[in-house]
């Protein structure tokens, strides 16, 4: 009850062109919150954790080997592409949407999504619309933007997800003034997750309208995963199946490299497949999660999700997802919580949910400058949008880079790099403190170079090195 109180207070502060907007998303928040106080314990019970059944996640050949529709043109027109757009870049030291980086020849995350529907849409003739789904952190700035494509061949829509209120840890109340987000109030909300995306597209009136249009699968994916491309396999495989046995839920599964313990894995409980993620699992069992032996698969966050599916359970209520609580500290100090939903949590809720285990590089994401060295080099090549790995590499692995915290920072990291080296033929890279490389430079097989506290070490144009530690004044 003091929860509503307050949120009533809060509702009173918004202006008359708001007031629509904040009265869904506390209806919205109200039930978490709702939700959140009601669930006592853990959401899983680890003994009834099961392998998923054999036929459940598919190879990726196996799709593949039924081949590609006989029309591909109507079996595209009937899909919509969604693109997930709510975060910031702010891991990177970034302002503003995540999308707006720069991260291949000038092009950014964006620009490349809409270069790859583009060559689409005009190879096979066809209209895929692009959904970005936005939040109020990256509105604003991605409209700006969106007017460079108006001449593209890619229709854009956006609709922007729920803002809801940061709670105190304490208290469990709001920590918001007012409804504004400006000022003493900027880090009172957030947006909750990208699990926010059913609600938030069903309000919109956009999947109705979608819907209308004929179309019906969405193809969603993380913006920042450079590998979440249209596949026509998935998309064939998904619509030749007879009605009544079509899969309203696939979800792109990789297999797991001790690089990706965290990631969510699909596992079989109460008759349903079902995602785990890490925050779900009691502490005794977390090595057990991470082992990949166990748990051989994770969620790449490419999702296929019939439209007709996400109407029907929205309308019933039945979209079921786990609450992710999320601690965070305020630049004051105060310590607050935000509840939040993930996407592939609901595959639970939708009939004839089934996994696909694609290969690696449909999972190309860019969380770190360390990504980003990777997608800006000469170890891929950019073809219509898509980035392939080159075929000049002779191992078709990804070397493991670690680039230290002097590197964080687009800004910093851009500075420090006078070209990207050439790195066709490295294994490993570590780079700690206050490291530049001059033009040119060459890397192969492991290469670390750690200056220490106080040193510095600039690689001279041209360097090529070849399994060398470098480090202070010692060089090996
Ligand atoms: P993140 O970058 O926050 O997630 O968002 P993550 O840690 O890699 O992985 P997950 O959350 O476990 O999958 C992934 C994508 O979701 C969008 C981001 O913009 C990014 O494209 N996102 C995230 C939203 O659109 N809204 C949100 O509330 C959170």
């Amino acid at each position: 009850n003091s929860m509503k109180n307050e949120l009533e207070k809060l509702q009173a502060t918004a202006s008359e062109v708001d007031l629509g907007v904040v009265k869904k998303d506390f209806e919205g928040f109200k039930q978490l919150f709702h939700r959140f106080l009601q669930e006592k314990g853990p959401s899983v019970d680890w003994v009834k954790i099961q392998r998923p059944p054999e036929d459940s996640i598919q190879p990726y050949e196996k799709i593949k080997s039924r081949g590609l529709p006989d029309n591909i043109t109507s079996v595209l027109n009937k899909l919509v592409v969604v693109k997930l757009n709510g975060g910031l870049g702010t891991s990177m030291g970034c302002k503003g949407p995540k999308s707006l980086i720069s991260v291949r020849n000038e092009n950014t995350f964006l620009d490349l999504t809409v270069q790859q529907i583009e060559h689409l849409n005009k190879t096979y003739n066809t209209d895929v619309p692009l959904v970005l789904m936005n939040s109020f952190n990256t509105d604003e700035d991605t409209k700006k933007i969106l007017q460079k494509y108006t001449h593209c061949r890619v229709k854009i829509y956006t609709f922007n997800q729920s803002r809801y209120p940061r709670i105190n840890k304490e208290s469990l109340l709001p920590v918001a003034k007012d409804v504004s987000k400006t000022g003493e109030n900027a880090e009172a909300w957030y947006p909750p997750g990208h699990g926010d995306i059913y609600g938030s597209f069903y309000n919109s009136g956009l999947l109705n309208q979608l819907i209308d249009e004929g179309k019906e699968y969405i193809f969603v994916s993380n913006i920042d995963n450079l590998g979440a491309t249209v596949d026509l396999y998935i998309l064939n495989h998904l619509m030749s199946q007879p009605n009544g046995k079509r899969c309203e839920f696939v979800m792109e599964v990789t297999d797991k490299t001790r690089a990706d313990v965290k990631g969510g894995t699909l596992i079989q409980y109460e008759g349903k497949l079902r995602l785990l993620e890490i925050a779900q699992v009691p502490k005794a069992h977390v090595d057990e999660f991470k082992s990949v032996s166990k748990f051989k698969i994770f969620n790449t966050n490419n999702l296929w999700i019939s439209l007709a599916a996400i109407k029907r359970l929205q309308e019933q209520g039945a979209m079921d997802m786990e609450i992710i609580v999320n601690p965070k500290t305020l630049d004051g100090g105060l310590n607050v919580i935000q509840l939040e939903t993930a996407v592939g949590a609901a595959i639970k809720s939708f009939d004839n949910a089934l996994g696909i285990n694609v290969p690696r590089s449909r999972f190309l994401p860019v969380k770190t400058t360390s990504d980003l060295l990777l997608v800006m080099s000469n170890l891929y090549s950019l073809n219509a949008g898509s980035l392939t790995m080159s075929d000049k590499r002779e191992f078709p692995t990804v070397p493991l880079v670690k680039l230290g915290s002097s590197f964080t920072k687009v800004q910093d990291y851009l500075r420090r790099l006078e070209s990207i080296p050439d790195m066709l033929e490295l294994d490993h890279l570590t780079v700690s403190g206050d490291v530049t490389f001059g033009k040119n430079v060459g890397l192969k097989g492991t290469v670390i170079i750690i200056a220490n506290h106080g040193d510095r070490i600039d690689i001279p144009a041209g360097a090529v090195l070849e399994n060398k530690i470098v480090s202070g004044n010692l060089r090996i």
